[in-house]
């Protein structure tokens, strides 16, 4: 949830790490700070409570000594609110060393007590200076040798945390562990760099290197060496970042949210790019693994969140096309209750990050179960890949706002194409040809509703700025898109939002409907399913006959729906499976639309971080 630079080379180190920071601020922003050792041997901080604005604008002021090597850090708070005294870098040996931590120190509070007793005192209510504190004791116990205490700290640690760490004794030295919590490298000429993800240095260096589970890592301007957490040497696996800084920058564009809804189109041509070949869907990746695919009775789909909704879409279209159970289940929930699984159980897990937390752990569990492990992931080197048995990359680019967008087009592909592949592995798709046409005309149309729909969307989101609560109804694969509306409309404009199944409304529902209450619906193709159509179509007289007002996403050409609505938002003619990836859109413009309207800072909610990377 927070996010971490660090930087040794022949630069000053001080805007590097600001820019590195800006980029990583999507991970947390309530606090940020920074920390530099001089060529006299001088550590420098500066931390300040607010976004990496306020810290900015104090270092412009009055900036840190110039220093070659230094490690940033900007929050999302766990333990203590959101102070300067509670933000990072910690201070320890003297305010000779400083420390920076992603994570959550489980045991922080036996530690204290136990440095308590030994004589030191805390400024902050952190875990985090607690660790600080002990790699200072660590650091003169073991005769200054930086490394060495680091290693030391980490291996009394308990739960997850990604630490970077310097000294000044050591200039052009930064020391950094993972447990649970991510870190990569980033190799530059004479210089070398530690994030949180590859944007903290995509500026510097396409190169990295990702760090496996419980590793310490060290960098200096010339050489980076990773050990495990008994001092072993491992090797670090080696990857080149597909994307450029451009690709993480607003551009023109009024939010990064805004920018990341129109690159949609590309997102899904992306994720289907090399995986049809012919009229079959065959991911290449895949190939040589059909014993993940055979031999199962049963898929679980773990995510969290808007990855979770994408999952319902999938479990849709899997089971109709691999002939197969698949249950969606959130991670958190899933790992706590003891699940049924084994080695006839496939795991898929769906995270933009491959970092969440909840999701990571779901995985773990699974493969301790001995399930077999497949995940879908929109970011290179992260973990949850890492620790899954095989990976279907989503390819749509760095995705920056809090609030996914583009990634869940890119899940809802990769699902897609998911369910293609395994129902040709498993016999039961024999002619994929009309499907790989719906696939490959999605970019088009996704491409049609956002210019269609952008002015028409806006402007009732304009109307709506004052609206209290909007309701979301869908059916079938339109019902994951109504939790998705809905949860886009919760987390950046603040407003009352629910999903509902619309065969749900008349078990409870239907209850808070009382004139001008705003309701989405989702109206299926009368072409996929005429009784489907005509059940929501008979939903929408029930809800409008209470005083609701209907605004309905329906495919082109439908009439049916005229009689009854007070706005339609038009899609293109979509097969059943496809039409969630243009049902949505409209709905996240809505969002975005309002979010704006209310003056609203649309990429950054407030309470909320980009990576949930603590459970
Ligand atoms: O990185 P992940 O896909 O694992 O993240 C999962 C959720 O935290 C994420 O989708 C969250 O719900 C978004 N803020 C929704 O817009």
């Amino acid at each position: 949830m927070c996010g971490i630079v660090g930087y040794v080379g022949p630069r000053p180190s001080q805007d590097i790490l600001l820019a590195g920071l800006a980029r990583l601020e999507y991970r947390g922003y309530d606090s940020a700070g920074v920390a530099v050792i001089d060529g006299e041997g001088t550590l420098g901080m500066r931390k300040k409570a607010g976004k990496l604005a306020v810290l900015r604008d104090s270092l412009a002021d009055s900036s840190l000594p110039d220093g070659n090597t230094g490690i940033g850090h900007t929050r999302w708070a766990t333990h203590g609110g959101p102070t300067d005294e509670n933000a990072h870098p910690h201070l320890a040996d003297d305010d000779r060393l400083a420390l920076i931590h992603n994570g959550i120190i489980e045991n922080f509070a036996a530690l204290r007590d136990e440095l308590l007793a030994d004589g030191v005192s805390f400024r902050s209510e952190t875990d985090t200076e607690v660790a600080a504190a002990l790699l200072g004791r660590e650091y003169r116990n073991n005769g200054g040798d930086l490394q060495l205490a680091f290693r030391g700290v980490v291996n009394r640690l308990e739960g997850a945390f990604t630490l970077l760490a310097m000294h000044q004794d050591h200039p052009g030295l930064v020391v950094g562990a993972r447990r649970n919590s991510p870190l990569v490298i980033g190799l530059g000429e004479g210089e070398n760099f530690l994030g949180s993800d590859v944007a903290a240095f995509i500026e510097h260096t396409r190169k990295a290197l990702a760090i496996g589970q419980d590793q310490i890592v060290s960098i200096t301007p010339d050489a980076v060496t990773v050990t495990d957490f008994a001092g072993t040497p491992v090797e670090a696996e080696p990857f080149d970042v597909s994307w450029d800084a451009a690709a993480a920058e607003k551009g023109g564009w009024s939010s990064f949210m805004a920018k990341e809804v129109s690159e949609q189109p590309e997102a899904v041509a992306n994720t289907i790019r090399g995986r049809i070949q012919g009229d079959q869907v065959v991911i290449p990746e895949l190939e040589g693994l059909d014993d993940l695919f055979i031999g199962i009775n049963r898929i679980i789909i773990t995510a969290c969140g808007t990855a979770a909704y994408s999952a319902l879409v999938g479990k849709y279209a899997i089971e109709q096309w691999a002939r197969i159970p698949v249950d969606v289940e959130l991670a958190h929930e899933f790992r706590y209750r003891d699940p049924v699984i084994g080695d006839d159980t496939l795991v898929v897990s769906i995270s933009q990050s491959g970092e969440t937390m909840d999701t990571l752990m779901a995985v773990k569990y699974a493969s301790e179960r001995g399930a077999r492990t497949l995940s879908i992931c929109n970011t290179q080197g992260a973990t949850i890949p890492r620790e899954s048995d095989a990976v279907v990359y989503t390819h749509a680019g760095p995705e920056v706002a809090v609030a996914s967008t583009k990634a869940f087009s890119a899940q809802i592909t990769a699902l897609l194409l998911l369910g293609l592949h395994m129902g040709r592995v498993r016999g039961s798709v024999e002619d994929a040809s009309v499907d790989v046409a719906e696939l490959t005309a999605l970019p088009e149309k996704i491409a049609k509703v956002l210019s269609s729909e952008q002015e028409h969307v806006t402007q009732l989101a304009g109307w709506m700025a004052d609206t209290r609560s909007v309701l979301f109804l869908g059916r079938h694969v339109g019902f994951p898109i109504a939790l998705e509306g809905a949860l886009k409309l919760k987390e950046i404009s603040y407003i009352h939002a629910e999903g509902f199944a619309a065969g749900e409304l008349k078990h409870g529902p239907i209850a808070l409907i009382e004139p001008g209450q705003p309701v989405f619906v989702l109206v299926p193709s009368p072409r996929h399913s005429a009784v489907v159509h005509s059940k929501v179509v008979s939903n929408i007289q029930e809800i409008r006959a209470r005083g609701a007002r209907v605004i309905v996403v329906a495919e082109e050409g439908d009439a049916a729906v005229l009689p009854f609505a007070d706005e339609v938002i038009r899609i293109p003619l979509a097969g059943a499976m496809f039409e969630p990836l243009l049902a949505v859109v409209p709905l996240q413009i809505f969002a975005m639309a309002l979010a704006t309207a209310k003056g609203l800072d649309v990429d950054q909610p407030r309470n909320l971080a980009k990576s949930v990377t603590v459970e």
